[in-house]
């Protein structure tokens, strides 16, 4: 089974590396081991769909060739599927797209699923659920942007606890959160019916194991209310 697939009813914590010290990964990843993290959320822009530019398949594959944390690709770049084979050659265990540049979105699913990983939609704040009316077969999972793609450190846009809960009405896949998360934001969209938190600035730039630690018990706190 998938990471995705274990999920179940737990709460994640899935560290952005976009806040870390790029030229210390390995070390970085280690340390919110350290506080709990299970996943390494993995952030590939292309100055086309965001206008920032990061990094691509190499530096996956030297971070998954240094942690036994499965890492996951948020590719927020205008054309996902060319790349899709350079990340399953790096070994990343799951790839998400945006399915507002996803142009054949059917297609891209099923590429990253026939290679073996789970495969995930990144929905922009104001683009509806709806658009995964007929992906959801296709999906292992959904992240609900709560920043515009694009940067760390964006201020938490509150509305999206109420989509979080309309996609909680609308599937059992485990629900990621991406963008302000917060000790503060997190235990929301817990209750909304999230379960993975994406946090990269709130865990890089303090004392990572304890702040990442703080992250999930806060979400984990607010479980009883979902
Ligand atoms: C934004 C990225 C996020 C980013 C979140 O485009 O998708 O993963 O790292 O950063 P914070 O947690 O600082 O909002
Ligand atoms: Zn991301």
């Amino acid at each position: 089974m998938g990471f995705f697939g274990s999920v179940g009813g737990r709460v994640v914590g899935a560290p952005s590396i976009l806040a870390a010290d790029f030229a210390n990964l390995a070390e970085e990843v280690r340390r919110v081991r350290d506080g709990g993290a299970e996943l390494v959320h993995f952030d590939v822009m292309d100055n086309h769909f965001v206008p920032n530019l990061t990094v691509g398949p190499a530096v996956a594959a030297a971070l998954v060739e240094s942690t036994d944390l499965p890492v996951d690709a948020h590719l927020q770049v205008m054309r996902p599927d060319s790349l899709i084979p350079a990340f399953v050659e790096a070994g990343v265990a799951s790839i998400q797209v945006q399915p507002e540049v996803t142009l054949h979105l059917h297609r891209t699913l099923e590429a990253i699923k026939n290679a073996g990983l789970e495969a995930g939609c990144a929905l922009n704040p104001t683009t509806s659920p709806s658009v995964l009316e007929y992906a959801w077969p296709y999906l292992d999972y959904v992240n609900v942007m709560s920043v515009n793609p694009g940067f760390g450190g964006q201020a938490f846009i509150p509305e999206m606890t109420e989509k979080v809960r309309r996609l909680r009405e609308l599937t059992d896949l485990p629900i990621q959160v991406d963008g302000g998360i917060t000790a503060e934001t997190a235990p929301l969209m817990v209750a909304a019916g999230a379960r993975v938190l994406v946090a990269g600035s709130a865990v890089f730039r303090g004392d990572r194991a304890a702040e990442m630690r703080k992250i999930v018990e806060a979400g984990e706190g607010a479980l009883g209310d979902a």
